[in-house]
């Protein structure tokens, strides 16, 4: 049972986080929490789990890209979880894993943990390969050279939609993926 608190608090500091740096996208929040609670209903895994999972897979990202250890992030998330956690005994070892394993499986990986953590990772696609996900960081990224960002959204839509792994989120994503990769590409070719 994961305590309501827990979830607030991991969200909290996550969000707290976000809005500090900027990245992710203090708008995408939500966005990407809403998501994993869908799937979750829709595929019957644990929904508290997917939750603090989602809200804290890059809690850590802004202190990391600011030490220049961005691959770093995910290691830093699992230490923050697990300092989250300690104040809350009533989490089972089971679901201490389940969410460890989330974090750390977030960016894919060849087998998942569990279904929770297969949707934490899908779940986080939709950042960069969903209409959504790119309007909803792009205003947090205004000081990078136009090029530069053009350039890591192509790649960033890439990398998130071929780490998705289910049928339902590549379903709804790929026209959406095409259309991403098609409006950059003009912009690509025009300039
Ligand atoms: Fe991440």
């Amino acid at each position: 049972m994961i305590p309501d608190s827990l979830i607030q608090k991991a969200k909290g500091f996550a969000l707290s986080q976000a809005e500090e740096y900027g990245a992710p996208s203090p708008d995408n929040f939500e966005y990407i929490n809403t998501v994993g609670q869908q799937l979750a209903s829709q595929m019957g895994a644990t929904k508290d789990i997917v939750l603090l999972a989602t809200s804290l897979s890059d809690c850590m990202l802004g202190p990391a890209f600011k030490t220049g250890n961005l691959s770093q992030h995910i290691s830093m998330a699992v230490e923050k979880a697990n300092e989250l956690i300690l104040d809350f005994p009533e989490i089972s070892n089971d679901e201490k894993e389940n969410i460890i394993h989330s974090l750390k499986e977030h960016h894919g990986t060849d087998k998942f943990y569990s279904l929770e953590a297969e949707i934490c990772c899908n779940a986080d696609c939709y950042r960069f390969a969903s209409v959504d996900g790119v309007i909803g960081g792009i205003r947090y990224v205004r000081e990078m050279p136009l090029d530069n960002l053009i350039d890591i959204l192509s790649k960033k839509a890439d990398e998130k939609w071929n780490a998705l792994t289910l049928d339902i989120c590549k379903n709804e994503l790929e026209p959406q993926y095409k259309l991403i990769k098609q409006f950059l590409k003009q912009y690509q070719d025009t300039n």
